[in-house]
């Protein structure tokens, strides 16, 4: 599915009335399976005060990567620095944790609340190097409409 028709299902999902985590797993599911380069779909969100990261909703296979300390992986830098993250080849990276040995690629949107980093979306995919600049403009879409409702 072309992200333009992605972003109206985004759209109406963040409008009707459900719990966030529900709304949260909705865009996960819908996201890994309309984008083919999408292999796991999740969210963290920043544990409180803590400089750590907890799993939130995702979609694929289960992790055991549920808390990540801020600086850690490509997840905890984001945390700290505040940028979209996009590896085109996890494996060309020192400070990477994998989560499954099929994974190749993978591109963190962190999400803002009034200026702050709060969380993040992280996606990774099996193909080696498929993220463009489409996929962080969307992701950042996505992203910005989940703050709406945190
Ligand atoms: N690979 C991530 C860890 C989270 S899993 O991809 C679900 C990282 O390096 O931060």
């Amino acid at each position: 599915m072309p992200f333009k028709d992605l972003k109206s299902e985004i759209s109406e999902l963040i409008e009707k009335s459900c719990t966030t985590k529900d709304t949260l797993l909705h865009i996960c599911r819908l996201l890994k399976s309309n984008v083919p380069h999408y292999d796991w779909v999740g969210f963290y969100f920043r544990n409180g005060q803590k400089k750590e990261l907890l799993l939130g909703p995702y979609a694929g296979n289960p992790t055991e990567h549920t808390t990540i300390p801020f600086g850690k992986g490509i997840c905890g830098q984001v945390a700290v620095n505040n940028q979209n993250f996009v590896v085109p080849d996890v494996q060309a990276q020192d400070n990477y944790i994998a989560c499954s040995l099929t994974v190749k690629s993978e591109i963190v949107i962190p999400i803002f609340v009034n200026g702050e980093n709060i969380g993040q979306i992280d996606i990774d995919s099996n193909t080696l190097n498929p993220f463009t600049k489409a996929d962080e403009v969307f992701l950042e879409f996505v992203c910005t409409k989940v703050a709406s409702i945190l």
